[in-house]
């Protein structure tokens, strides 16, 4: 261990501290020689200092700096001083002074890194992966886990000023349904059987409920086995509370003043509270998905019914069974070429739709290739509908609703992001709400959760829940924030009845409903008290409050697309004593 110890950090010297004595202890991050004297900028997570050594300190000391290297990491001792007028450093908070080196002590060596330490990133993410403790190195990683940290520490506070408490859940635990596979970790102990890593604690913070917490929060790792896609890890961290005896607005609340007080104390914004809210039905209609992002207008508009009055096939035939046509107003987009509406129909062919019909207005009116098929009557009543104008654009797609609104709400973002219609420097939240309870899957012909299957019914539509399932609205809600869920929670099902007459509608029969969560319906019958909650994505919050696009930039430790990580290697393959002893065989 070095005989010098720390007396400030690379971040703290101002120039009221000019003639002290001090020893800085860090890395090496860029060294200059400067014919005779030698400067180097010493770095650690507080910030940088320059530090220069002078041949007349002898040397031997002299030539240990000359040996210096990019990241070696070192113990300097010496005097600070104030910089010579015209070579101040206003990028840099210790800008206006250097420290004399007069002690040099080399702690550690370091191979010349892969890439550099610096904010810029030139490598790709693959490199950056496998050498994490480089990557994490850098200034701008470093400063992005603080900010991470500090969110953590406004949830904590917030929280726990409301009476809520952290409780920690097993994470060896059994199957918890939110829709993905289940990590499976085979027991030694119990050959044969197998634990589940849980894809949220919501069972859990229910059972805590039923026990009297009333108020619980965790912020806790959620592992779901899925298909990745951008802004999801297999596994994630959540804000996961609960709640006894309230209702919607009491979680609304609470979350909305949680957000405000995020933004308020990490990044000095005020946010507008109450958020608005849309209902399920209005954000698929106007925007297609139940995330809408709703920085830009552009909505979407249902022309089934005007188009009726034409003789254009393709709107007839679809209409005709149970489809509709419905499309957006590219306001501006009217000088769009044959080829840019190509690659738009081509773009729109990725969700399912089999043609993009466009109309392009002009003075005279709509004009398009198939203008022919509708009378004038008819596209000036479209143009109205659309509150189309000179110059704009009008784009539909005929098919299912399922593909319309998702090829819909798909080009809507693409033409925003191609026209730059989306202000990056706001922060639009909204709530959608009223849910259908279930979503009926069509591959598999049966109803299932569109949330998770504790979600609670509306109380008026438990007399038609057998009788027709996709009409029961859910008592849930979504925390959307620029075009991006953030959160969802509900109230949940506290009797034990309305919970197995969900769980038969959704084919878990009674035995099997036992066999997977009968140690909930037990608890339900032991005087469970109404109860709902919510659950943050923490590293999807920490992304967009930054303003980045990878939620892999602000999480210490990724996985890649594949559910890799580069940096351990993991997963890996076992030894074969380890799967003798689980009672395991490959197939
Ligand atoms: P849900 O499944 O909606 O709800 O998850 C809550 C939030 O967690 C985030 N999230 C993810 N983030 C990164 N990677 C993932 N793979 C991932 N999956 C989800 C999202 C999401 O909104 N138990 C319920 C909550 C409740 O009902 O209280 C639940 O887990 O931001
Ligand atoms: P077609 O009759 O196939 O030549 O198509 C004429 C126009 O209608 C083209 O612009 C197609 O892209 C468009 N079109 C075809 N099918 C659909 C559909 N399902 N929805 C919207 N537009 C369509």
């Amino acid at each position: 261990m070095s005989k010098l110890k720390r007396t400030h950090t690379c971040g703290q010297l101002r120039i009221k501290d000019v003639k002290s004595t001090v020893t800085l202890l860090g890395w090496v991050s860029s060294i200059r020689d400067h014919g005779g004297l030698i400067f180097i900028d010493l770095r650690d997570r507080y910030g940088i200092t320059q530090v220069v050594f002078n041949p007349d300190k002898g040397n031997e000391f002299y030539t240990t700096a000359g040996q210096l290297r990019p990241e070696y990491v070192v113990a300097i001792q010496g005097a600070v001083s104030a910089r010579p007028e015209g070579t101040l450093n206003p990028n840099l908070d210790t800008g206006e002074i250097e420290v004399y080196a007069d002690t040099l002590e080399i702690l550690n060596k370091s191979e010349t890194p892969p890439f550099e330490i610096e904010d810029e990133s030139k490598v790709s993410l693959e490199l950056r992966l496998k050498h994490r403790y480089l990557d994490l190195r850098r200034p701008v990683m470093q400063r992005r886990l603080i900010f991470r940290h500090k969110v953590c520490q406004v949830i904590r506070e917030y929280l726990d000023r409301l009476n809520f408490i952290d409780i920690e859940t097993p994470v060896l635990t059994k199957s918890t349904p939110e829709g993905a596979r289940d990590y499976l970790v085979p027991s030694r102990v119990n050959l044969g059987k197998f634990y589940a890593l849980p894809q949220s604690p919501q069972l859990f913070k229910q059972i805590l409920m039923v026990a009297g917490y009333d108020r619980y929060f965790q912020i806790v790792r959620c592992f779901r086995d899925e298909d990745l896609r951008a802004q999801r890890q297999p596994e994630f961290t959540q804000m996961d509370m609960e709640m006894s005896f309230v209702d919607e607005n009491d979680i609304i609340q609470i979350i909305e003043g949680l957000v405000a007080a995020i933004f308020d104390k990490v990044i000095g914004k005020k946010v507008a509270t109450p958020f608005p809210r849309l209902s399920y039905n209005e954000a698929m209609a106007s925007y297609g998905c139940d995330a809408p992002d709703l920085r830009f207008g552009m909505k979407i508009k249902d022309i089934s019914d005007i188009v009726q009055k034409s003789d254009f096939k393709v709107f007839l035939d679809t209409v005709k069974s149970g489809g509709q046509v419905r499309g957006v107003n590219a306001n501006g987009c009217g000088n769009f070429s044959r080829k840019d509406i190509d690659d738009l129909t081509a773009f729109v062919g990725q969700f399912g739709a089999k043609g993009l019909a466009w109309f392009k207005v002009e003075e005279k009116g709509l004009s398009s290739s198939i203008t022919k098929f509708f009378p004038e009557e008819t596209r000036e009543k479209i143009r109205q509908y659309m509150d189309a104008k000179k110059g704009d654009l009008l784009l539909f797609v005929a098919d299912k609703p399922k593909v319309v609104s998702q090829s819909l709400a798909q080009l809507r973002l693409h033409l925003a992001q191609k026209n730059k219609l989306i202000d990056t420097n706001t922060f639009y939240f909204s709530w959608v709400v009223d849910f259908p309870l279930f979503d009926y899957n069509e591959d598999l012909q049966r109803y299932e959760a569109l949330h998770h299957p504790f979600t609670s019914p509306h109380p008026d539509d438990l007399p038609i829940l057998e009788e027709k399932p996709l009409e029961v609205k859910a008592r849930a809600y979504d925390l959307v924030l620029n075009g991006v869920e953030l959160g969802g929670g509900s109230i949940r099902i506290h009797a034990p009845e309305v919970q197995k007459r969900v769980f038969r509608l959704l084919g878990i029969e009674d035995e099997s409903a036992y066999a997977k969560f009968g140690f909930l319906l037990d608890a339900l019958k032991y005087g469970a008290p109404p109860h709902g909650g919510i659950a943050l994505g923490v590293d999807r919050m920490v992304t967009l409050l930054l303003q980045l696009d990878d939620i892999r930039e602000v999480i210490a430790f990724p996985k890649t697309q594949k559910a890799t990580c580069l940096m351990t290697n993991a997963p890996s393959e076992v030894d074969l004593q380890q799967l003798k002893e689980l009672g395991i065989r490959l197939l």
